[in-house]
């Protein structure tokens, strides 16, 4: 059977009320298929998270953010242990919409730390800014990875989930291909191998893909019900799963997803 693939839903700042956040959670639950080879995650904003929670049947709980200290004067923040309190499963860390406001890597480091610690499965996002050469791709790839991983082995990080997100396909319609996403795929498995120090001969098997690194890597930016299939297919982008933004907000196009990547895989 084929590897699970992981769906995230991801709100951003959105619906603005909590009847709205469960009347799409009700929605999404529905339209999920009974039997799926996909698992599900719904990151609504903080506030929703315990009402979501408990409307909660197929799918799973994530948030969009934490801060590293357990506890303590730290105005506005929010702990990983609190999270883990009310059983979140995932968390987004390193979204593009949060480095552009000031988060360092050197913060997101210590933000990953603490979802490892409190066993919480960090979904960390990484990706280029604008359209640029493959070269200049792998070094950006490269550097992030590098600082936000640093001082993180493979055994911690063994349930670790990487998005790759360009950030030009953020939010604009304007989704990467699938051959880009590959590309970026197997960047990031070479980058992975590197970092911990797998040994070079278990780079590629037979298919082109990178032995030995089991991280999942999820593709987002403007991923839609009409394009979603092709990023997870074998022969397309052969990616583990799908970080969504503006279409998780419509339980129909969500669905929509879910559904074209499971009869893709
Ligand atoms: P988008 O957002 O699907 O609206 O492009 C994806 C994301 O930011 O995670």
């Amino acid at each position: 059977m084929a590897k699970k693939l992981l769906i995230i839903a991801n709100w951003k700042m959105n619906p603005p009320s909590t009847a709205k956040a469960l009347s799409l959670t009700h929605k999404i639950e529905k339209g999920i298929p009974k039997t799926t080879n996909a698992e599900v995650v719904i990151a609504p904003p903080f506030p929703f998270l315990l009402p979501v929670a408990s409307a909660l049947k197929k799918s799973k709980l994530g948030a969009q953010n934490m801060f590293w200290e357990k506890e303590g004067a730290r105005t506005g923040e929010i702990s990983n242990m609190m999270l883990k309190n009310i059983h979140v499963s995932y968390c987004i860390i390193g979204h593009s919409e949060r480095r552009a406001l000031g988060e360092t890597d050197e913060q997101i480091n210590k933000k990953i730390k603490a979802a490892l610690m409190s066993r919480i499965i960090p979904v960390l996002a990484i990706g280029e800014k604008k359209r640029i050469p493959e070269s200049s791709m792998r070094r950006v790839l490269e550097t992030q990875l590098k600082k936000d991983l640093g001082g993180i082995s493979k055994i911690a990080f063994k349930n670790g989930v990487i998005a790759y997100e360009p950030v030009w396909a953020i939010g604009t319609g304007l989704s990467a291909t699938p051959e880009h996403a590959r590309k970026a795929l197997h960047m990031i498995q070479e980058i992975l191998i590197k970092l911990w120090k797998t040994p070079k001969e278990s780079l590629r098997d037979p298919t082109g893909q990178a032995k030995n690194v089991r991280t999942r890597i999820l593709y987002g930016g403007s991923v839609n019900a009409k394009n979603a299939g092709p990023f997870v297919s074998k022969k397309g982008g052969g990616m583990d799963g799908m970080l969504v933004g503006g279409a998780s907000l419509n339980a129909k196009e969500f669905t929509g997803v879910i559904k074209s990547a499971i009869n893709s895989n």
